[in-house]
């Protein structure tokens, strides 16, 4: 127990409640209507809600279980437990500079706007870190898991998607620099694959590939599928992206040829990736299978549907048309569902680790899974990806009410969801099983 108590990442909490706060805000703007589609994809509130919720909400959260995984896939710890509350302060103050520049653009405040390159560095200095603290022990680690290197890989997708965001920002904001930057001013749809489908994606998958197998006790070996899943997807994206790249300054037909086989190498990766993730949930050992995983099952499938989506409308010509929608589905239903779903679990884990883990053997102590009441938690994932399934059919539609409508739902869910987390986290639920006699081992206590 010390041993695990000694691994507990000891901002991974903190950093999933910021991480929450900043989802949390990000649908508030959508309601106000300031974001796509009540306006443009390139509005300043669209583009302020989409950097809440990659950076505010997802690269947090992504962040803040790495910090608690990787000491666990590779045995090593994290350079510094300080480092992770440095890569917390650095993205929570670089995104609030990142949000007021892209209003100030808006605004048509020129010296204002300044904040939108100023919080960008400060947000590159989080990643950075982050980078560094999780970045040293996957490096040192021999062999290193294919979860460990599809980290590792997704952090190289990281660095490329925080660069190209930089080079955007100082281009927008100093119109002077841009003839310097302009091998790096890609076209933005470059940039959210990088991001969100080399950074996010892989390491999501590789997250997978760990928390599947750990909770469900099904065979870690994932054999040739996620070895495919990792190289297709890495080579799939490089290759989209580079060629995306050069494409700005060449129309040379091939490049559009690469550009192509690198979407289909990426379509080939999620394929093999969720034909792996049915085979983890049918030779798990664990005969029950828990509420966060059954939710789960609902994000792999919009993973599945937005592959299917961006595939469609590639091979129709119309990459563009779709690209909002495609977005939305990918964070909301997959980054943001599989995120929700796994908090369910990740939250009391860690609650029980700190807190009632060094009690063992001293009383009564509850366990895990009494830390939360698993039937409470269906309504509210149902609730979720019922309105991100709905926000996606209005969004294609173009109806903005309707959208918003959608979002209602997604908030009340998001909120339902954290109030559980909070029960979790506070012993609510093992309290009301163990009855005031047992109230002392389940008051909160500070970590030892
Ligand atoms: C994980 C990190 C990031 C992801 C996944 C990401 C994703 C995105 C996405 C999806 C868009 C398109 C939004 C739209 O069209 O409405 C976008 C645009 C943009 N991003 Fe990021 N972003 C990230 C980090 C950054 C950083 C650190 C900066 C630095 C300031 C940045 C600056 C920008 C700018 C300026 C645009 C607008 C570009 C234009 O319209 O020409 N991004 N980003």
């Amino acid at each position: 127990m010390t041993v695990l108590s000694n691994r507990l990442s000891r901002w991974t909490l903190p950093i999933f409640g910021c991480a929450l706060v900043n989802f949390v805000a990000a649908q508030g703007l959508i309601l106000a209507g300031v974001t796509w589609p009540a306006r443009s994809v390139s509005a300043p509130g669209t583009l302020a809600a989409v950097h809440l919720l990659v950076i505010g909400w997802l690269l947090l959260l992504m962040l803040g279980a790495l910090f608690q995984f990787v000491p666990v896939i590779t045995a090593r710890p994290l350079v510094s437990q300080s480092l992770a509350l440095a890569t917390l302060i650095a993205l929570e103050a670089g995104l609030v500079g990142m949000v007021g520049g892209f209003f100030a653009i808006g605004a048509g405040h020129p010296a204002l706007a300044m904040a939108l390159p100023a919080g960008g560095a400060v947000v590159s200095l989080g990643v950075l870190i982050g980078c560094w603290n999780i970045g040293i022990p996957l490096l040192r680690s021999r062999p290193l898991s294919l979860p460990g290197r599809m980290v590792l890989t997704g952090m190289a997708f990281l660095l490329l998607t925080v660069t190209l965001g930089f080079s955007f920002a100082l281009a927008v904001t100093v119109p002077a620099l841009a003839p310097y930057l302009a091998p790096l001013l890609a076209g933005v749809s470059d940039h959210a694959l990088a991001g969100l489908g080399g950074w996010f994606t892989l390491t999501a998958m590789g997250a997978s590939y760990k928390l599947l197998p750990m909770f469900m006790l099904a065979p870690e070996e994932r054999g040739i599928a996620g070895k495919a899943a990792h190289v297709l997807g890495t080579v799939g994206i490089a290759l989209a992206v580079g060629a995306g790249v050069a494409r700005e300054w060449s129309v040379a037909e091939p490049l559009r040829v690469a550009e192509s086989m690198g979407y289909a190498a990426v379509a080939t990766a999620v394929a093999a990736f969720l034909w792996d993730i049915v085979r983890i949930y049918r030779t798990r050992k664990r005969a029950v299978i828990e509420a966060h995983n059954r939710a789960a099952i609902a994000a792999f499938a919009f993973l599945g549907l937005g592959s299917a989506l961006a595939v469609g409308f590639v091979m129709t010509d119309h990459p563009r048309a779709g690209a909002p929608v495609i977005v939305f589905i990918v964070v909301f239903g997959w980054l943001g569902g599989l995120g929700l779903t796994q908090l369910y679990k990740i939250v009391p884990f860690l609650t029980w680790l700190s807190r009632y883990g060094i009690s063992l053997g001293r009383g009564v102590v509850p366990r895990v899974q009494d830390l939360v009441r698993e039937r409470r938690s269906y309504p509210w994932f149902a609730l979720y990806f019922l309105g991100v399934l709905l926000g996606a059919v209005f969004g294609l539609s173009g109806s903005s009410h309707g959208f918003r409508a959608c979002l209602v739902l997604i908030t009340l869910a998001t909120l339902g969801l954290v109030i559980e987390y909070w029960r979790a986290w506070r012993g609510h639920y093992a309290q009301l099983l163990h009855g005031e006699s047992s109230t002392p081992p389940f008051l909160p206590t500070h970590r030892g």
